[in-house]
């Protein structure tokens, strides 16, 4: 109340004076006005939208790191064109992590599967599912069908044919980016969705897990596993994603309604690696 006091003496002293100036000083002094009009009513806005809705915090770090959204995914999209159709290509060239990441995340599956009360093993389905990597080696091995999703239609093309002989259970191939894909209604026991979730920004992330959780069936399960970062929200240059660190992810998650079951870390993963976790959400 005071500083408003203060700017509108301020005011008046020019005005006052207006009959002596010249017309720049009485546009100045009007800008001068307008300006700190439009910067309160603006500050008041935000206020109120971070104490209505504290996600808006999460926007804001997101944005702050990925300098525009259309940008973001383009740049990954460009990024994807060039990555070969592979092991190598999925794991980011890491191909040594592939054993030890596909032991843990099926030890980790079996925890929520195949028993009173756990997922039923009949439908899976594969977010961002590459050459299917993850749907051959540890879905196919343990459901009746698997639906995979990608944004790269040549990746799926080649899943075709790395998925081996098991193939024939894999029933739709979904081309599309995850923030534009909305998974059928109750189809799904389990959704896989593994080194994606970076690819989203939080807005895309939450509104994307809140229509995996329609996608499930009674006692379904979505399990994310994805690189956690050890403080903060990183940006891959590389790649075009982020890295969250584990209590932005459970922000977000906050978001959706699912609660969180279970979170686990991957062990053995070398130090120079960033760390992998997994978490299972109903
Ligand atoms: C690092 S690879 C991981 C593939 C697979 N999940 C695995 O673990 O082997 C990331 C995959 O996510 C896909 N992807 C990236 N951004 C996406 C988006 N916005 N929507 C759908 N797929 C996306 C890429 O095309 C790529 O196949």
């Amino acid at each position: 109340m005071a500083e408003d006091m203060e700017w509108k003496k301020a005011h008046y002293a020019f005005k006052s004076r207006w009959d002596r100036t010249d017309d720049d000083m009485c546009r100045n002094s009007m800008s001068f006005f307008l300006h700190k009009t439009i910067r309160n009513d603006f500050f008041s806005s935000y206020l109120f939208l971070l104490e209505r809705l504290p996600l808006v915090k999460l926007f804001t770090l997101t944005s702050e790191v990925i300098n525009g959204e259309i940008q973001f995914y383009a740049r990954a999209k460009r990024f994807y064109e060039e990555v070969p159709a592979t092991e190598e290509g999925m794991m980011g060239d890491f191909l040594e992590l592939n054993s030890i990441d596909v032991e843990a995340s099926s030890t980790f599956l079996r925890r929520f599967v195949g028993g009173p009360g756990k997922a039923d093993t009949k439908y899976a389905l594969d977010c961002g599912c590459g050459i299917g990597r993850v749907t051959r080696h540890v879905l196919l091995p343990v459901f009746s069908s698997v639906d995979v999703v990608d944004m790269m239609d040549n990746f799926l093309f080649e899943a075709l044919s790395y998925i081996g002989k098991d193939v024939t259970k894999v029933k739709d191939y979904f081309c599309f980016a995850l923030q534009d894909f909305t998974p059928p209604i109750k189809k799904y026991d389990v959704i896989w969705i593994q080194w994606v979730t970076g690819h989203l920004t939080d807005k895309d992330l939450m509104g994307f897990l809140i229509k995996c959780k329609c996608s499930l069936k009674v006692d379904g399960v979505i399990i994310i596993k994805d690189n956690i970062s050890r403080q903060g929200c990183v940006l891959d240059q590389t790649d075009s994603s982020v890295i969250r660190d584990i209590e932005i992810l459970r922000n977000i998650i906050a978001k959706t309604d699912l609660e969180i079951i279970c979170v686990e870390k991957q062990l053995d993963i070398p130090e120079q690696f960033v760390p992998m976790w997994m978490l299972a959400l109903k």
